[in-house]
């Protein structure tokens, strides 16, 4: 993925071994609904190997290696709590990388302190922790911290943790954090050139039926963490363990989006999630539950916030609870890459284990991130692991990620013993509103992408917005790539709400004439995904969004399964949309903002044509730049790229038998397949129009 900082909603937890760091940073995560992110654990995901092993066969050297690539990943998340190894700030670039992520925050501890831990927590401890080679001694202890204070004295809040128990120091540190502004507040974070802070946007009764809450900027983010912690005094008495007194409750309380819920829960590690329960129950409420139809298959795509660790999203994926009805899965395999594992895992498997038994079998399996884990490689060793694992043909798969992880999963469930029962847990936006549904599965060969794949309708769908929260934002406004597409094929009504976020969020002129010149891509970064960021924000909006897209795609699916006539339409954008992600090597844009050039070209080539009124196809090029996203060839004036485009268009054509299908726009909510000049008139887009245009990405 592209170099992609975000502007600042994390919280970082720097120190020195034996400070707590972990038990503090779950428990800050939980006070303040944020995701939690140990990047120790995400090295040992990755390298499938504990850090002790790491250092032992591999050096410090490699380790440190490892770190910074975990640095980097860490650094383009949001809104997570993220526990730092504690050498990590030994290295100037991942102090650069991760002040710009957010708020840091030095766990200050003496070294006395530091000892009496380690040597509390015995030898086993001491060992798993290489650089204090098999010794505690206040000396040796004391050197090493001395010579990795430079870097921890850069955080931007110190807190003196001596003596304090964990859940205070997190209230400490939320409440120092919550102070501080944020990476593209003027004149915070070094960071002189980003943009002033995100635009307030105001509620607009009419955005969604049921949207009575304002879209949120940064300053009510920093304002709902200080609200959370004194409007909640159940978060104070947070332990962490779980298992504390049971005792009835009842709340009236906000979620993020300000939909009140009330909430009678038993009260126990459940005391620090109230808002996840109260949003749960409210969707239950709203029929949270979609009936997808392909062919003979129906399923349930389950639609809402903090589903995952909850036994029954489960029982009412699988409409029963387990283990009624069908056997079991006798093994789940959970594939997912290491950084979602890092993220969700813990949540997933609390849900499956609550729902499956505590003795329940789940295997974890990773894969690479992104496009490499659509590879032969990646989809053998998934095939070696199900073989080692012993498993029948009961194995439930379960795919945790974006696209790519979707993809190859539901190739490796649809191929395993001719076929496996498949849940998509999809935690992009692309995943959630498009990938995830229709049963499309895929790898790519060297030939083309997507060239080996199946049909394989999964048994259930769940998207948990909470996933998105986390997601970086140009990963977020890609997906929105594929919702302006539904939209332009089905509905008219979401194209509305779209451009509404657009307006008040990113400031586009979307009712300007010219969509290429009303935006620039040259703004800053914070101001490009404005759009993302606010959606990000909120989660109700979302929700709507999504739920709408799905059903423009479930109602496509359902007309034709497998590719034969009306789900060609689908194809919007994708023509040109791949040509583009080919010639980029598949690592210079995302499948999304391809997507996104592909369907700005093909509501040119429509206007050109006569099919589409100019005023439209302005209007969608002008959407698509409001929310961030690319709307012509890029590097137009690069004749060898232009080339390389127009050769994987080529390709595409000989493939299908020498006749290129595309689709093209006739107005807001209608498509059609067309051949013939359509095609032409959509490659001369690519040679012609696009390299007088003022845009490029
Ligand atoms: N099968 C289909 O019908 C279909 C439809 C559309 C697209 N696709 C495929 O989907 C793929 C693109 O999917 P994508 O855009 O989701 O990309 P992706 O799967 O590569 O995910 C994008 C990045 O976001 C990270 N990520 C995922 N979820 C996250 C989260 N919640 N928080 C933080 N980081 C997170 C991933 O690790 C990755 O780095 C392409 O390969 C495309 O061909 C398939």
């Amino acid at each position: 993925m592209a170099n992609d900082r975000n502007s600042g909603t994390n919280i970082m937890l720097a120190g020195f071994m034996g400070t707590g760091k972990s038990s503090v940073g779950r428990c800050l995560a939980a006070m303040l609904g944020m995701a939690f992110l140990d990047t120790d654990a995400l090295i040992e995901a990755e390298a499938g190997a504990v850090i002790s092993e790491i250092f032992r066969t591999r050096g410090e050297t490699w380790f440190r290696r490892l770190e910074a690539r975990a640095v980097r990943q860490a650094s383009r998340l949001n809104n997570t709590v993220i526990s730092l190894g504690g050498g990590a700030l030994m290295d100037q670039r991942n102090i650069n990388a991760l002040k710009r992520a957010g708020v840091m925050v030095w766990l200050r501890t003496s070294p006395e302190n530091v000892l009496a831990r380690l040597q509390a927590e015995g030898a086993a401890s001491i060992h798993a922790r290489p650089v204090l080679e098999g010794r505690a001694e206040l000396e040796q202890v004391r050197s090493l911290m001395s010579m990795r204070e430079r870097g921890y004295r850069q955080a931007h809040v110190t807190i003196d943790t001596d003596g304090k128990r964990p859940e205070e120091i997190a209230r400490e540190v939320a409440r120092s954090a919550a102070r501080q502004p944020f990476a593209n507040e003027a004149g915070a974070c070094g960071e002189t050139s980003a943009a002033p802070g995100s635009p307030t946007i105001v509620a607009d009764p009419t955005i969604t039926a049921g949207g009575s809450s304002p879209l949120i900027d940064r300053a009510r983010q920093r304002q709902r963490w200080m609200s959370m912690l004194e409007t909640h005094p159940a978060f104070l008495r947070f332990d962490g363990g779980g298992s504390g007194p049971v005792r009835e409750s009842t709340w009236h309380i906000a979620d993020t989006a300000g939909e009140v819920g009330v909430a009678h829960q038993v009260a126990r590690c459940e005391v620090a999630f109230p808002q996840s329960t109260a949003v749960a129950h409210a969707y239950r409420h709203e029929g949270r539950v979609l009936d997808i139809a392909a062919g003979s298959a129906v399923y349930a795509y389950l639609l809402g916030h903090s589903l995952l660790s909850r036994s029954d999203t489960y029982e009412a994926a699988f409409e029963r609870p387990c283990p009624d009805g069908e056997a079991p899965p006798g093994t789940t395999i959970v594939i997912t890459a290491p950084l979602l594992r890092s993220l969700f895992g813990t949540s997933l498997e609390e849900g499956l284990r609550n729902w499956l038994g505590r003795n329940a079998r789940i295997v974890w399996a990773m894969v690479p991130n992104g496009e490499r884990a659509k590879s032969l490689p990646a989809l053998g060793r998934l095939y070696d692991l199900a073989a080692a694992s012993g498993a029948r043909r009961d194995l439930l798969v379960i795919a945790l990620g974006g696209g790519t992880v979707g993809d190859v999963a539901g190739f490796f469930a649809s191929t395993y013993m001719r076929g496996l029962r498949l849940v998509h847990v999809p935690t992009t936006l692309l995943a959630m509103v498009d990938s995830a549904v229709g049963g499309k599965t895929a790898i790519n060969l060297r030939a083309a992408k997507n060239l080996a794949g199946t049909f394989w309708q999964p048994v259930a769908v769940i998207a948990d917005i909470a996933t998105l929260g986390t997601l970086p934002l140009r990963d977020l406004t890609s997906g929105l790539a594929e919702v302006v597409k539904a939209a332009v094929i089905g509905d008219p009504g979401l194209f509305e709400i779209l451009e509404h976020v657009a307006r008040v969020a990113g400031g586009a002129d979307t009712h300007g004439t010219d969509g290429c010149r009303s935006t620039s891509f040259r703004r800053p970064r914070a101001a490009r995904f404005a759009a993302a960021r606010a959606l990000q924000q909120e989660p109700a909006l979302l929700r709507d969004i999504i739920r709408t897209a799905v059903m423009v795609k479930a109602g496509i699916v359902a007309m034709d399964e497998r590719d034969a006539g009306d789900r060609l339409l689908l194809n919007l954008g994708h023509t040109l949309g791949h040509a583009i992600e080919r010639a980029g090597g598949f690592r210079r844009w995302t499948h999304g903002e391809s997507v996104a050039i592909g369907l700005a070209a093909a509501c040119r080539a429509s206007a050109r044509l006569g099919y589409l009124q100019e005023e439209t196809s302005g209007r969608v090029i002008r959407l698509l730049a409001g929310l961030g996203l690319p709307t012509s060839v890029p590097h137009a004036d690069d004749g060898a790229l232009r080339e390389s485009i127009l050769a994987a268009m080529a390709l595409d054509k000989k493939a299908r038998g020498g006749g290129l299908r595309v689709v093209l726009p006739l107005s807001i909510g209608k498509c059609s397949v067309c051949d013939g000049p359509a095609a032409e008139a959509l490659m001369n887009e690519v040679v012609a129009k696009s390299s007088g245009r003022a845009c490029k990405w």
